[in-house]
């Protein structure tokens, strides 16, 4: 496994290749971000894995200097799984110049996270759209935690005709149902057993949807409820069409829930598909 920061580097070593998966993350790598390798692994031989925390998607007050770096421990992790290459530029090399050039998102980056953390899904299709040129991978693997986000690249790909297929990876969560995330562990032992109850919440709504809700308002209003009851803060618990992930309406068929919610000063989001 070659670790490489430098992007001349990085196109040398890539020349050869015939098919690239790559899997974009932030680091701080758990089995989440493992599975997605192993999906990688399984479609082309040469895999390559990025870590870099992107600063244009964390808002002034946001997490970006507390967000956890395991650089060592996740290259550790990575030599067990095959990779070929792990990209980790540094953020010169990404940003030589301030980024100006961002992109502009459709509608759909504005509701949801995007409605909370706003301009937080244009720094990720900036970026992603740099390492897709970096790169030029022939597949990306994204996790379905990040519902949105996989929607929004997926959206990106097919409107700016990158030659990149997206595939998409289930959620991988822990033994109590709670998703794997990087900043779980900002948790204390507490909160780490109260943090379930969003999965149970979505779980929840799923199970009366299939058998026969549709007042999605009252849904998502006893839901939250629940939540704030238990001492949370929710951002949105929300019912939405998969595939353009508008706003549901009773005769919809193919549905998710999402949601966000904080625990004290942790923000944890989930979704489950309907
Ligand atoms: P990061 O949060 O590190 O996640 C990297 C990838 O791992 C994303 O595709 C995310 O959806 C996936 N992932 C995280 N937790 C997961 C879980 N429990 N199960 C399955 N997949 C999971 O997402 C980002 O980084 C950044 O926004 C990035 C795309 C790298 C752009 O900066």
């Amino acid at each position: 496994m070659k670790i490489i920061t430098d992007i001349s580097e990085l196109r040398e070593n890539l020349s050869q290749e015939q098919k690239i998966a790559f899997v974009p993350t932030m680091g701080n790598l758990h089995s989440g971000h493992l599975a997605l390798i192993d999906q990688a692994n399984q479609l082309a031989d040469c895999v390559i894995v990025s870590i870099f925390v992107n600063r244009l998607q964390f808002l002034p007050h946001e997490d970006f200097n507390r967000y956890p770096r395991t650089f060592e421990e996740d290259c550790n992790a990575l030599s067990a799984q095959n990779v070929k290459i792990v990209f980790a530029p540094d953020e010169k090399i990404l940003f030589p110049t301030p980024q100006e050039f961002l992109l502009a998102l459709p509608p759909v980056a504005d509701i949801l996270e995007g409605k909370f953390r706003p301009g937080f899904f244009r720094g990720v299709a900036t970026i992603v759209l740099k390492l897709f040129n970096i790169i030029q991978p022939e597949f990306a693997i994204f996790g379905k935690k990040d519902y949105q986000q996989l929607h929004i690249v997926r959206k990106m790909v097919q409107q700016l005709n990158l030659p990149v297929e997206i595939i998409a990876n289930e959620t991988v969560r822990a033994a109590d149902g709670l998703a794997l995330s990087s900043r779980n562990q900002y948790l204390d032992e507490a909160q780490r057993s109260e943090a379930c109850r969003l999965y149970q919440t979505l779980l929840r709504i799923k199970q009366k949807i299939n058998s026969g809700s549709k007042n999605f308002q009252t849904l998502q209003e006893s839901a939250i409820s629940n939540l704030e009851q238990h001492g949370w803060k929710v951002d949105y618990i929300s019912i939405h069409q998969r595939s353009t992930l508008l706003f549901a309406q009773a005769s919809d068929q193919d549905l998710v829930v999402l949601g966000a919610a904080w625990l004290n000063n942790t923000r944890l989001i989930d979704n489950l598909e309907i």
